[in-house]
């Protein structure tokens, strides 16, 4: 190919690539697979790769930075970026309207309601339509530099699109990057298994996700970002907040469709009990409402306060906090050795979720918030998850409380506890039970080697009478093992052997799940499945090859290549293969994808096939697999005994098929 006809080539591949991510992340309606947007990637990546100087610093393969940065500059923003006065009280939103048409002077005002979005303010500023340059808040006057992370968002465009409006000049757009609550389920779902500590709240994930020093990691945790406010444009004036806001959406900006246009403050109010009403429903976390002037000429009018605009306000949800005791401080040990002191709490009732249980999550953490076993604490349950301690209330200690100290010894083998960062690590290996147990767990269970009937009551009897001392001990064991057993006689004794000889035979991608590598979750493991298509050539990377894997970044890379030099794990990979154990790699099916840009969530029983089976067909045919129903999802198999899933997926109108009907759907009778 001359040079010329790959300029062509790759401005016709980047133009379709930008246009398919808009399609997928913005306007959620996907026109092809995944599989045919992957060649489309890589096509341009090849091509950049061979003429380097074609490669454009908008082009949508620049959305996954490779460096490490040393630490975030600082940046001076356009315009200054303004807090919103928060309003806890109807009667606060009443005097705020009063305040509003008495400095306009007029009868009535119209205004502009829209969800407040509990994620991370950022400004983006464009230059001549190109992306330059995205921040934090910070202070206001100064944010820091998150560019590298925000270019991973898709729902940020690295071009504006045209849209007949002028793009030449410096735009700067004001938005909020967040952390669905589907996305935010899973990837602590990912930490949990990879032995990491969760997010306490979808705002501290996209928080800790946005200042991440591995774009890498960024990347493969998909944030989404809502533009709301253009600070600043050259050349160009919005009569309306509603115009301004048609004008981010021309421009590919992800806005949110709920705004509503309220005559009056009565509707605004009305908007704001309906939003808390259906808070659990939405896909983020919402902590308000803001109403906002709608007329522009009207806001410059009523202008600014130091610190926030005379023409808008929060008007917040009351928090979901309650108030309850601590009954205990106990130590877990996860799978990676790393101390967790959790509270047990007197249950109580936090807004129609029972608490009884909250991560502190290392000791620094206790010591800050100084939570003493017996102290009434206040705690509050974000994002639907995992609930969290936000203070003591010190006046109501009982007297002769201590301070909390970490143990010195492991709770679990007493071995020494080590610090490292933040937090404690036993540091007796898989020689601890605990440790050894939360492996063997994870290793044997579904999505990893998959060995049905291994589960966490035989794994802990195996460990105790010492006949697992590691994951390759596992293909060791023999019928007189199990008859030991609690629970075991010799139909099952029979079928655990069968499950461990199926077992041998896994997808290369759940074999490096089952091998716990620290921060290779699925997603990882499926990125280095499809790159190598064998362990043995994977074994042989080293930090540098990993990182030129697209979506892997240095910290997953230095720690994959970590693993595979440990001479131990090197010992126990051996093992396992001798004991036949064969991770097998099919390239992803080249035949028709009926299912194609579908995401398919199973619920209730099947009949013909098992979950994982229909779930690979699904993949197969093309669609993607979803756990949760979210507006995202585009077909629904239900089957007997299905529930809430059904009922939601007909709420928003999903299509809703059977198991027969998927068969036929897929090609198979
Ligand atoms: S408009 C001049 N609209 O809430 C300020 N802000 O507590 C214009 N926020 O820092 C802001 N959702 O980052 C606006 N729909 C929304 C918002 C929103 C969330 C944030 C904003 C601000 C904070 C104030």
């Amino acid at each position: 190919m001359t040079r010329a006809e790959a300029r062509k080539r790759v401005e016709t591949l980047a133009r379709e690539i930008r246009e398919h991510d808009h399609r997928y992340y913005v306007l959620d309606r996907p026109a092809i697979s995944d599989a045919a947007y992957d060649r489309l990637f890589r096509e341009l990546q090849a091509l950049e790769e061979q003429f380097p100087d074609l490669r454009a610093p908008d082009s949508p393969t620049q959305r996954v930075g490779g460096a490490l940065r040393e630490a975030f500059k600082k940046v001076r923003h356009v315009r200054p970026m303004r807090s919103l006065d928060s309003l806890m009280e109807k009667d606060e939103v009443l005097e705020f309207d009063a305040r509003v048409r008495k400095g306009l002077e007029v009868e009535e005002v119209t205004y502009v309601a829209e969800p407040k979005f509990d994620g991370l303010s950022v400004e983006l500023v464009y230059e001549d339509g190109v992306l330059q340059r995205g921040s934090t808040r910070g202070d206001g006057e100064t944010g820091e530099d998150i560019t590298e992370n925000l270019r991973t968002i898709r729902a940020v465009p690295l071009r504006l699109h045209e849209d007949g409006r002028a793009v030449k000049g410096v735009i700067a757009v004001r938005g909020e990057a967040l952390m669905p609550l589907s996305e935010f389920e899973a990837l602590n779902r990912r930490l949990i298994e990879q032995g990491e500590e969760p997010f306490a709240n979808p705002r501290n994930a996209a928080a800790g996700t946005v200042r991440q020093l591995d774009p890498g990691i960024t990347a493969a945790r998909r944030l989404d970002l809502y533009a709301y406010d253009v600070m600043h444009v050259e050349g160009l004036r919005f009569k309306t907040q509603t115009e301004m806001a048609e004008a981010l959406r021309g421009w590919g900006f992800h806005v949110e469709k709920r705004a509503r246009h309220c005559a009056g403050i009565e509707p605004a109010l009305a908007f704001h009990a309906d939003l808390e009403a259906r808070r659990d429903t939405l896909d983020y976390e919402v902590d308000g409402v803001v109403v906002k002037v709608d007329r522009c000429d009207w806001q410059e009018l009523l202008g600014m306060r130091s610190r926030s605009p005379r023409w808008a306000v929060a008007f917040k949800f009351p928090p979901r906090i309650e108030v309850t005791k601590v009954l205990d401080i106990v130590v877990q040990v996860g799978r990676t050795g790393k101390l967790t002191p959790v509270a047990s709490l007197q249950p109580v009732d936090v807004s129609g979720v029972t608490v009884s249980r909250a991560t502190l999550h290392n000791e620094d953490e206790v010591l800050r918030k100084d939570v003493r076993v017996g102290d009434t604490v206040r705690v509050r349950r974000a994002g639907d998850v995992i609930p969290e301690v936000v203070e003591v209330l010190t006046e109501k200690r009982p007297r002769g409380t201590k301070a909390f100290a970490m143990p010195s010894k492991c709770p679990v083998c007493a071995a020494p506890v080590e610090r490292e960062g933040a937090y404690h690590v036993c540091t007796n290996g898989l020689s601890c039970p605990a440790q050894l147990e939360g492996h063997v767990i994870h290793f044997a269970a579904r999505g990893a080697m998959d060995v049905a009937g291994l589960g966490a009551k035989t794994v802990i009897q195996l460990i105790e009478q010492g006949l697992v001392r590691n994951l390759a001990d596992v293909y060791q064991l023999t019928p007189i093992d199990f008859a030991g057993l609690e629970g075991f006689a010799e139909k099952s004794i029979e079928n655990m052997m069968a499950a461990l000889e199926a077992s041998k035979k896994p997808r290369l991608d759940r074999f490096l799940v089952a091998l716990g590598i620290e921060h290779v979750g699925e997603t990882v493991a499926r990125l280095l499945a499809e790159h190598y298509g064998a362990v043995a050539k994977l074994m042989e990377a080293d930090a540098e090859e990993l990182q030129q894997i697209h979506g892997i970044g240095p910290e997953v890379a230095e720690s994959v290549a970590h693993f595979f030099a440990s001479a131990r794990n090197r010992k126990v990979l051996d093992r396992l293969f001798e004991a036949g154990v064969r991770p097998v790699h099919e390239k992803r099916a080249k035949g028709p994808q009926p299912l194609a840009g579908q995401v398919v969530v199973f619920t209730g029983g099947l009949e013909r096939l098992t979950r994982p089976e229909a779930q690979k067909k699904a993949e197969d045919a093309g669609a993607r697999i979803a756990s949760a129903i979210s507006k995202r999802v585009t077909l629904v198999v239900a089957g007997p005994g299905a529930g809430s899933k059904l009922d939601e997926a007909k709420k928003l109108k999903i299509e809703v098929i059977d198991e027969a009907a998927f068969l036929k759907r897929i090609g198979e009778k």
